[in-house]
């Protein structure tokens, strides 16, 4: 990302932060310090941030003020998703399904390294709501 995104000055930049390689661009970080933001660096694994790692540090210091982070949305598509679901690092799994049809369309997951029925990801809980039109599934991973 540009470090000239509204996203790293306009009026929430400074409860901003930035999660990066280990090996980003100092860029971020004199831009964002600049308004008061946060660079977070991460360790890599795979040429990807290391979500272990990524969760472990947020739930340390990486919420508002530096105090723990107890609550994360992750609004993510496939990759960033399946990843996460894989590396068993979800506890509220939620899905919209709108009555369109756009034949193949864009995967939600990609691979979940699951070949039989009996081995995929279940929940604990989950419900069904209507929201103006469209589904919402939410599903708990482990009881509430
Ligand atoms: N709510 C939604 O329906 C929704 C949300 C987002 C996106 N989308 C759609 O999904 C499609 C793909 O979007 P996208 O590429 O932004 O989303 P994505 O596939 O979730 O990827 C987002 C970021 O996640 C990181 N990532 C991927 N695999 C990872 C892994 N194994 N470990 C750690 N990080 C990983 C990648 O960064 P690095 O490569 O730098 O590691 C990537 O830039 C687009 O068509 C988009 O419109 C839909």
């Amino acid at each position: 990302l540009s470090p000239h995104l509204k996203l790293f000055a306009d009026d929430v930049a400074q409860h901003t932060a930035a999660i990066v390689g280990e090996q980003a661009d100092p860029a971020y970080a004199r831009r964002l310090e600049s308004v008061g933001g946060r660079l977070l660096r991460i360790p890599e694994v795979d040429g990807h941030l290391d979500l272990k790692a990524l969760l472990h540090r947020l739930g340390r210091d990486g919420g508002r003020d530096g105090l723990p982070m107890q609550s994360l949305l992750v609004e993510a598509g496939p990759g960033l998703a399946t990843a996460l679901l894989r590396q068993d690092l979800v506890d509220r799994f939620f899905l919209f399904v709108a009555p369109k049809l756009v034949g193949e369309g864009i995967p939600v997951l990609r691979d979940l390294g699951i070949t039989r029925m009996a081995d995929a990801q279940a929940f604990a809980e989950h419900t069904w709501e209507t929201i103006e039109g469209d589904l919402l599934f939410r599903g708990y991973r482990r009881p509430v």
